[in-house]
C-alpha cells in the first residue's frame, strides 16, 4: 500500500470500510466517483448498505442522495437499492434494481445531460455536498489524487465536499497513472468560465492527478474489488444490418465531399450496434480515425492496436473482463493511445462543436418528425437516462440515431406517429438508421422528414399503419406544417400499455 498512497501523512488516515461508512449520515448529499460501471467505489458503499439495513430494521431513517458521473455497478447502486437506501439519484443509471425503485417512486431521479452536472454541483443545484466518495489508483506524495478506469465528476466533488473518502483500489492497474488529463482551469465553476483549448482528440492540456485540500481527507480505504465489466456479446444480424448501412453512408457522405476520408473524431454509444459499428470501421477502409467520445469500448482497443484509431479520448473505459484484462497486460502499448478527461470536458459543447464530432447513439423511439425519446417508455418509465446524448446530438457536425425498427419482439415499433416523451427535438437531430434502411433528415421540411422516415425506417408491419396516419393527419389536422390527429397520437402507446402490442 506504501506504494500506492505515496503520501506518508496520509496513511494515517488508513481504516476499514466499516469506519468509513459510519462517517455517511443520513441525508448526506455524495458524490462520488464512477462511469458506465467503471472507477467507482466498491468496498464503502456494501458497508453502507449494511449500515442501512440495520438501521431501517430498527425502525430509523438512513438514505443519501447520490450523485455520480454517470452509471456505477452492483456494489454501490445496486446493494444502496436493495436496501432502499438512496432517496435522490443523479444523473445516469444502468442498475436494475435502482430503476424498479425509480419507476415504483420510492428514490427520486433526475437525469441531467452529462456534461452540465459538475457545473450543477459547484453551483450548488443539488445542495451542499457532505462526502466525495473517490475510487484512486494512488495517491501522489503531494496529496494528488489519481483517478482508475473514469474520471467523471471526480474534480468538482473533491473541490465541493466537505469531508473526504478515498477508496485505493489495487485491482486497478497501476500503469494507468499517466492517461488522465485533469484540467484545472475554470470549466464549470462560475463566473467566467476559462476557454479549454482543446482542438485535437489527442490533445493533453492538464495533470495526471485531480487536486483536493488534503486536510478535508478522513478517511482511505483499501479495496482490491473489481470493476462491473461487463460481457462483449458479439454483434447479431439487426445490429451487423444496421452498421452495414452506417459505413455505406460514410462513404457516400465522403464520396460527395461532405466528410473527409478520415472521417471526423467519432462518439459511439456502448451495446450492439456500436460493437458492429467500430467492428466494421475496423474491416472497412477508413485509416487514421480518432475517437472523441464518452467511453472506450472493446471495438476501440480493436482499432488502436490495427492503427485503425489513433487516439481515443473519454471519460470512461467501458469494457468487458477480456478487454479489462488484455489493457491491463498491455498498458505500455495503450497507456499513449488513450486520454481519459473530466466528463464535462469530454461532454463539451464548445469542444465537441469545435472538433466536429460524429454523433452515434441508440434510442427508445422516434417519431415520424425526428423527435427522439432516448429515456422513457411509454411516456412515463425511466429506462437509464439521457446519458451523453444530449451533449453530441445536438453539437455534433453530423449526427446519428442508429435502432433495431422494432423492439419486444416486434410488438413495439421503434418509429411512432408522436414520441411518448422528448430528449432530442427535431432540430437537434439528422440522421436515422434502422435495419430497414437510412432517413436522412437534413434540410428536408417536418411533412417531407415524415414521409422519408416512415419509408426509409419505419418496419413493413407497422409502415402502412404510419402512412395512414401521415395521410389522415394531413387532411384532419388543426395545422398543416407539422400534422399530428391529437386524439390519436399517443394510441399506439395507450394500446401497447392495454394490450401488450402496439398492433391493433
Ligand atoms: N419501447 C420499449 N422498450 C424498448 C424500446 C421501445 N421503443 N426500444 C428498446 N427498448 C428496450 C429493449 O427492449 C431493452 O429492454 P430489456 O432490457 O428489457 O430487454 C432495452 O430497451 C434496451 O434496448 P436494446 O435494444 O438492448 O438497445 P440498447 O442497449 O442500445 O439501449 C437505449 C437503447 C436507448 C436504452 C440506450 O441507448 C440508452 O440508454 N440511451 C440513452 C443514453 C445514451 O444514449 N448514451 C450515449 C452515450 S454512451
Amino acid at each position: 500500500m506504501t506504494e500506492r498512497i505515496r503520501n506518508a501523512a496520509l496513511r494515517s488516515k488508513v481504516c476499514s470500510a466499516e469506519d468509513a461508512a459510519e462517517l455517511i449520515k443520513n441525508g448526506d448529499l455524495v458524490g462520488a466517483s464512477g462511469f458506465t460501471g467503471a472507477g467507482y467505489p466498491k468496498v464503502v458503499p456494501q458497508a453502507l448498505a449494511k449500515r442501512m439495513e440495520h438501521a431501517h430494521k430498527e425502525g430509523h431513517e438512513y438514505r443519501i442522495r447520490l450523485i455520480t458521473g454517470a452509471s456505477t455497478g452492483p456494489q454501490l447502486d445496486g446493494e444502496l437499492a436493495k436496501v432502499n437506501g438512496i432517496s435522490f439519484r443523479a444523473p445516469y443509471n444502468s442498475d436494475p434494481g435502482l430503476r424498479a425503485r425509480f419507476n415504483a417512486n420510492e428514490a427520486g431521479y433526475f437525469d441531467n445531460q452529462l456534461s452540465h452536472v459538475a457545473g450543477r454541483a459547484l453551483q450548488g443545484e443539488y445542495g451542499k455536498f457532505n462526502v466525495a466518495l473517490i475510487e484512486a489508483t494512488a495517491i501522489t506524495e503531494d496529496g494528488g489524487i489519481v483517478p482508475t478506469s473514469s474520471v467523471g465528476n471526480s474534480q468538482a466533488f473533491l473541490e465541493v465536499a466537505e469531508k473526504v473518502i478515498i477508496e485505493v483500489n489495487e485491482w486497478q492497474h497501476p500503469g494507468l497513472e499517466g492517461t488522465h488529463d485533469i484540467w484545472h482551469g475554470n470549466v464549470s465553476g462560475f463566473p467566467g468560465r476559462d476557454i479549454v483549448l482543446i482542438t485535437r482528440a489527442d490533445q493533453r492540456i492538464g495533470d495526471t492527478a485531480m487536486r483536493v485540500d488534503t486536510s478535508k481527507i478522513v478517511a482511505i480505504v483499501h479495496t482490491n474489488d473489481k470493476d462491473r465489466n461487463s460481457p462483449f456479446t458479439e454483434p447479431d444480424e439487426t445490429s451487423i444490418t444496421i452498421a452495414r448501412h452506417l459505413l455505406d453512408f460514410f462513404q457516400h457522405e465522403i464520396k460527395h465531399e461532405r466528410l473527409p476520408p478520415s472521417l471526423l473524431p467519432l462518439q459511439s454509444g456502448v451495446g450492439n450496434i456500436p460493437n458492429a459499428v467500430l467492428k466494421g470501421l475496423n474491416e472497412g477502409p477508413f485509416k487514421g480515425l480518432v475517437a472523441y467520445t464518452e467511453v472506450i469500448q472493446d471495438g476501440m482497443l480493436d482499432m488502436l492496436e490495427s492503427g485503425c484509431l489513433s487516439v481515443a479520448s473519454a471519460t470512461s473505459f467501458a469494457l468487458s473482463p477480456k478487454a479489462a484484462e488484455e489493457i491491463n497486460n498491455r498498458m505500455d502499448f495503450f497507456r499513449s493511445k488513450l486520454i481519459l478527461r473530466q466528463q464535462d470536458i469530454s461532454n463539451s459543447a464548445g469542444i465537441i462543436r469545435r472538433l466536429g464530432c460524429i454523433a452515434m447513439n441508440g434510442m427508445i423511439e422516434a417519431d415520424i418528425y425526428g423527435k427522439v425519446n432516448s429515456t422513457r417508455v411509454m411516456g412515463s418509465r425511466v429506462m437509464n437516462g439521457i446519458g451523453g446524448s444530449g451533449d453530441f446530438t445536438r453539437n455534433s457536425y453530423m449526427s446519428f440515431f442508429l435502432s433495431p425498427s422494432t423492439a419486444k419482439d416486434g410488438k413495439i415499433s421503434a418509429i411512432v406517429p408522436m414520441t411518448a416523451h422528448v430528449d432530442h427535438g427535431m432540430q437537434d437531430t439528422q440522421i436515422f438508421i434502422t435495419e430497414q434502411g437510412i432517413a436522412d433528415l437534413r434540410g428536408k421540411s417536418p411533412v417531407e422528414r415524415a414521409r422519408t422516415m416512415i419509408a426509409k425506417c419505419a418496419h413493413p408491419t407497422y409502415r402502412p399503419m404510419l402512412q395512414d396516419y401521415l395521410d389522415r393527419a394531413l387532411k384532419d389536422s388543426y395545422g398543416k406544417h407539422m400534422p399530428h390527429l391529437l386524439k390519436e397520437a399517443l394510441s399506439w402507446h395507450d394500446r401497447f400499455v392495454e394490450t401488450g402490442t402496439m398492433m391493433p
